[in-house]
């Protein structure tokens, strides 16, 4: 018998890891992609919607774009320029774009979707949770509706964008205080195990090789992707973050997470604002119930055997 798909909206700010992210999920058999939507996030929102729609339209993938909060919920927006680019996914180079985007805001798209589903949607955000907080806030009863939200963000060890926090967490705090508070399944992927992910100028090498449009896309991002990493944190490749939600959906074992609590610093701008403060220890656990699996570990060999089957999957 054929397994059910699991149902999907991704959320994400492209990114060259999300772009990687959505090759993924939009090739694989294991879900129904019901929508993209965009974020501002480590680009303006323009960009990152342009970024989606031309990866869409390379891939001739006929899955909507919807565009969605160009602010974070009480901060200003930082942008991460000097990790992707001034596009927010400079690499590849991209036909002159013809795909349009979907007349309904992401937030309408993501509340009319749970609303009129039967069944639950899995949310995938790999960007700052803007979209997801307002559409929680906007229509509280889409909750029973998320089936559950796995997300690449926040860290239980050190940060990227400041020494204490990553950086989607870090674009709107307040955002992803509501996400994490919202009582719904959730899994935290954060730096501690994305970073453990390199892609080294092998695997670029490798899933080059595969040969088609999707594996080229992949090595033009990956090689500017990693240039910038290594620049900037000294890697010896980049941490391709955000696919490792899809991934995990695909095949569970290949994250060991742990439940825990974790908080998120809001609402002042301290040193440590949008930190996720994870209880890795348990030591509260008495008084304060866990509300995360918190990816701890990952198996790096098997996340590329995804990745390349991920690529693989398209045959062109
Ligand atoms: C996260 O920040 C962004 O730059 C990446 O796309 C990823 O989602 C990693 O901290
Ligand atoms: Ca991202």
């Amino acid at each position: 018998m054929e397994e059910k798909r699991i149902r999907i909206i991704l959320d994400g700010d492209p990114g060259h890891d999300d772009a990687v992210n959505f090759m993924l999920a939009c090739g694989s058999p294991r879900f129904e992609v019901l929508g993209i939507t965009t974020v501002a996030g480590n680009q303006t929102l323009e960009n990152t919607t342009r970024n989606a729609l031309n990866l869409m339209q390379a891939l001739e993938l006929d899955v909507p774009v919807y565009r969605g909060c160009s602010q974070a919920m009480v901060r200003e927006h930082i942008a991460a320029g000097d990790i992707h680019g001034k596009s927010g996914m400079d690499g590849p180079v991209f036909e002159p774009l013809r795909r349009t985007i979907e007349a309904k805001h992401a937030v309408n798209f993501i509340i009319d979707t749970l609303m009129e589903s039967e069944e639950p949607v899995t949310l995938v955000p790999t960007g700052p949770l803007t979209n997801v907080a307002m559409a929680i806030r906007m229509e509280p009863r889409i909750l029973p509706k998320i089936e559950q939200i796995v997300l690449m963000g926040g860290c239980y060890q050190l940060g990227n964008r400041t020494p204490a926090a990553e950086f989607n967490i870090y674009d709107d705090p307040e955002a992803a205080h509501i996400v994490f508070t919202c009582g719904r399944p959730l899994t935290m992927i954060g730096l501690d195990v994305t970073r453990k992910c390199l892609c080294t100028p092998e695997v670029i090498e490798r899933m080059e090789k595969i040969g088609n449009r999707a594996s080229q896309i992949f090595a033009d991002l990956m090689r500017f992707f990693s240039s910038t990493q290594k620049k900037i944190y000294g890697w010896a490749g980049g941490p391709l973050h955000d696919p490792l939600t899809c991934a995990y959906l695909i095949d569970p074992s290949v994250l060991t997470v742990r439940r825990m609590y974790a908080e998120i610093d809001h609402g002042c701008y301290g040193p440590s604002y949008g930190r996720t403060n994870c209880d890795f220890f348990g030591r509260t656990a008495k008084s304060r119930e866990a509300n995360a699996d918190v990816a701890v570990d990952v198996d790096v060999e098997k996340y590329w055997d995804i990745i390349e089957a991920g690529l693989r999957a398209y045959s062109r």
